[in-house]
């Protein structure tokens, strides 16, 4: 997902080259926006974390780009392109270092394991979506 402050700020086109250029296929993508009700689903595992309320309000505060990558090993190659959660701590290159702005506005999200992966992607997308 590219979060809402990257949007706002223009960073879909230069965040999207960077995933390209990593070697990421796009399978799917599509530029909507989460509904608190949305955001609240799908960050539910974090539901209990004292920044839920905060994540949830920022997620749906404006529109954010879902996408599907395809590559292999996808889900560690690319936390390695975005970075640490927080920008400060990301590393020089990584898409957080470049474009995030707080750990609530860190600029993308990528899921954790294959399997929230497959979750995530199913949250956004039919099957009749991916290519
Ligand atoms: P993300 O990779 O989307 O997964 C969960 C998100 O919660 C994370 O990126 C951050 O944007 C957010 N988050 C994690 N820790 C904090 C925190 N301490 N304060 C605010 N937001 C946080």
């Amino acid at each position: 997902m590219i979060k809402p402050d990257a949007v706002a700020a223009g960073n879909i086109g230069g965040i999207t080259k960077m995933i390209e250029d990593a070697g990421f296929k796009i399978v799917a993508m599509k530029y909507t926006r989460l509904t608190a009700e949305l955001a609240g689903k799908f960050y539910e595992v974090h539901a209990e974390r004292p920044f839920y309320g905060e994540l949830v309000e920022y997620m749906s505060s404006g529109p954010i780009v879902a996408a599907i990558l395809e590559k292999d090993n996808a889900v560690a190659d690319f936390r390695t392109l975005i970075g640490a959660t927080n920008p400060a701590e990301a590393a020089e290159g990584t898409i957080r270092k470049i474009y995030a702005t707080s750990i609530a506005a860190n600029a993308v999200h990528g899921s954790d394991s294959d399997e929230n992966a497959a979750i995530e992607g199913n949250f956004y997308f039919s099957q009749l979506e991916r290519f």
